[in-house]
């Protein structure tokens, strides 16, 4: 073998730990240069990204956990979550903080708001999701995280689940594939969010016109979104992880 193989093998080298809990002995976690409650490891120019696990031993998705210096994390993938995407793109995110109230509309089973609830540890989270069977595995798999509040809701009709919200809602997080997804943002957010408030809209062109290029369906959506009287502060494109998607951070 090598010498540079072998002190690959050696620099890799996992521990497993009961529980299917791994600790790497290599890794050196520390927190993001920019955000709040995110946590990187590796070289700066292509990081992995890490959460702080809120409910330690506790996974959502077969994440990874690491500990480090007595505290557990859980590896973010960037190709299983848009919101770990983007912030790999380096976008305005420096709102995103412990104490935020969020709305999040298309919460799946739980994947990217299990992160959003690591970050905003002393907030709330609010998660709209219509399919049944996906909110069955979201309460599943989040039910020990005391800061996500599950809704079975259609976000087409925000004023439907306006007697679960009960605090002003400081960010509206949407990912869900509709063809009227920028009308359900603003919706949303004219309903619910505060003004100077911030909406993180990811887009997939392909559920809005699967023919027209995606280059025309980005300025089209940001349109309705600018019309509305919403200023658009970013718009990143995570192609290399998601197909035919952006994500715009807006604000109220
Ligand atoms: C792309 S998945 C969301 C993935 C999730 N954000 C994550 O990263 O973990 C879109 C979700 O939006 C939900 N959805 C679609 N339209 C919806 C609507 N009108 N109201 C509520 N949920 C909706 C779907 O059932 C689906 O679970």
């Amino acid at each position: 073998m090598s010498p540079k193989l072998r002190l690959d093998r050696i620099k890799n080298k996992q521990v497993k730990k009961k529980g299917g809990k791994v600790k790497l002995s290599n890794i050196n976690i520390r927190t993001h240069p920019r955000f709040s409650n995110v946590y990187i490891s590796g070289l700066p120019q292509n990081p992995k990204l890490y959460s702080k696990n809120l409910i330690p031993g506790n996974k959502v998705y077969g994440e990874r956990l690491i500990t480090f210096k007595g505290e557990e994390y859980r590896e973010w993938d960037p190709f299983r979550s848009k919101l770990a995407a983007m912030i790999l793109e380096k976008p305005s995110l420096e709102f995103l903080t412990k104490d935020l109230s969020c709305l999040y509309l298309g919460a799946s089973s739980g994947t990217t708001i299990s992160h959003l609830s690591d970050i905003v540890y002393n907030g709330v989270i609010y998660g709209v999701e219509f399919a049944e069977r996906s909110m069955r595995q979201l309460i599943q798999n989040t039910d020990k995280r005391k800061n996500i509040i599950p809704i079975l809701g259609n976000a087409n009709f925000p004023e439907s689940y306006a007697k679960s919200i009960f605090t002003p809602i400081d960010l509206v997080y949407q990912d869900i594939a509709q063809p009227n997804q920028a009308q359900i943002a603003i919706e949303n957010c004219n309903y619910y969010l505060k003004n100077k408030g911030f909406l993180i809209l990811a887009i997939k062109s392909q559920s809005i016109d699967s023919v027209e290029k995606s280059e025309k369906i980005y300025i089209q959506e940001k349109k309705i979104i600018e019309k509305a009287g919403y200023v658009i502060i970013d718009s990143i494109n995570i192609h290399k992880y998601a197909a035919n998607h952006i994500i715009l951070t807006v604000q109220k």
